[in-house]
């Protein structure tokens, strides 16, 4: 895939109008208070923002939040089969579920970011967006109401795409800055491009240079750490970096599949059974193509997944019935870290141990204390990881922490991303 696109720099915006998709995709407290949790995604749309609002283009910025149902059939059909009760599946309750999901916290914080008003419409490309698009002027930025809530968005639809992108008018352009949501080849990231000319913001420009470049040209000695908790998620990534790093490191969860596959006893730590025959074809291959594939060398045990439960430390394939796996060990944290100390650049993707508890936080903190002092380039991919090194302090040290979680895992697959792909070439 070209990563090469055309950016905001390309194009004239004075005068214009345009279409914005940011990812504000923002995690929102449960109290339904509307609280933003992690601004991140935000901050960081913030200076393509700035840039067209100043250049004097008038900004119609949009997104979606969360994962509304805007069929009430279909959020019947789900709710049920989650298994709520059918008959307590009311109207009011589908309309109070999409309700928690409206921009209105993200137009406030936004607007506070800027310091200036941020206009919200009502709708997606109803009446109410569709005055308030036309009245805009250059300077002045409005944000449309999730594009979920249009049953075009997740399936493209083609007229969709359309009305949305006439938002902006005839010599509209369409500028795309969510990375987070690029691998989804929706109305708002993709469909839209058909008809208007677009181009990327500053941040997926930065996300595609720091991580395109890793994979494309990577600084060697190049280290994969991959985690958390399942291989099922990770084979795309494994496999496409078995192609391209010199050292991959496994840790997290998924260490217990390839330990069981070799024969080791995990007692009741995670297990995918049905993975066990892929994590030996792995080591195998590794071998195969001289990539140094690291797995844990011992572990943090507990007797139980709690906060507060008894733990100890045994060699990998020695944990007893009753107890499970929740935590790298200190020799596999010795192993680890010095693997990271010459590299040239390190790709890290999810957690070493269950770190949102003190107890198995370890092992995911040495590793993000050996990447802030390493030499090497460091990119964080998004989720799980990016929320570790933010907890534990080191998000200031390191390279690059992608704002895409799925998109960034996508990326690091070799995987086309739709969101970029529509993006014209520079
Ligand atoms: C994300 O949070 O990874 C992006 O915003 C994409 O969201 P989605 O998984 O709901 O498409």
């Amino acid at each position: 895939m070209n990563y090469n696109k055309k950016t905001v720099k390309d194009v004239d915006v004075r005068g214009k109008k345009v279409l914005l998709r940011c990812d504000f995709n923002v995690p929102l407290a449960k109290d339904g208070s509307g609280t933003i949790t992690d601004e991140k995604r935000i901050v960081a749309a913030l200076p393509t923002i700035r840039y067209l609002l100043e250049e004097g283009a008038a900004v119609i910025a949009c997104s979606h939040l969360g994962k509304p149902e805007p069929d009430f059939d279909k959020w019947v059909k789900k709710q049920t089969e989650k298994g709520k009760d059918p008959a307590a599946l009311t109207e009011e309750k589908w309309k109070k579920s999409l309700d928690g999901l409206r921009m209105e916290p993200v137009a406030k914080r936004l607007s506070q970011l800027l310091g200036q008003p941020v206009l919200l419409a009502d709708d997606v490309v109803g009446p109410d967006a569709a005055a308030k698009a036309a009245a805009l002027k250059p300077g002045e930025i409005m944000l449309l109401q999730n594009t979920r809530f249009e049953k075009g968005e997740t399936r493209n639809d083609p007229a969709f795409a359309e009305k949305l992108a006439g938002l902006a008018g005839v010599d509209g352009i369409y500028v795309s800055d969510a990375f987070g949501a690029v691998h989804r080849a929706h109305a708002s990231t993709a469909g839209v491009a058909r008809h208007l000319p677009a181009v990327s913001g500053f941040l997926i420009q930065k996300e595609l240079e720091i991580i395109g470049g890793a994979l494309a040209a990577p600084k060697r000695p190049l280290v994969a750490i991959l985690g958390g908790s399942k291989v099922s998620s990770k084979i795309g990534v494994i496999n496409h970096l078995l192609e391209l790093a010199d050292t991959i490191i496994i840790g997290g969860g998924m260490a217990y599949t390839f330990s069981a596959a070799r024969g080791g006893k995990i007692g009741d730590s995670l297990l995918e059974a049905d993975w066990q025959d892929y994590a030996n074809d792995m080591v195998k291959k590794a071998a195969e193509k001289g990539v140094k594939l690291l797995l844990p060398v011992d572990t943090v045990i507990a007797d139980a997944f709690a906060p507060d439960a008894n733990t100890r430390v045994v060699k990998d394939g020695e944990i007893p019935d009753g107890w499970q796996g929740l935590d790298i060990g200190p020799d596999t944290v010795r192993l680890y870290c010095d693997a990271v100390k010459d590299a040239g650049t390190v790709i890290w993707n999810g957690p070493m141990g269950v770190f949102e508890f003190e107890k198995f936080a370890a092992g995911t903190k040495a590793v993000a204390q050996a990447l802030s002092e390493t030499g090497a380039i460091t990119i964080i991919g998004g989720g799980d990881s990016a929320a570790a090194v933010q907890q534990l302090g080191y998000a200031d040290k390191m390279t690059h922490i992608s704002t895409g979680g799925g998109a960034s895992l996508e990326f690091m697959e070799g995987k086309e991303l739709p969101g970029v792909a529509c993006l014209l070439d520079k």
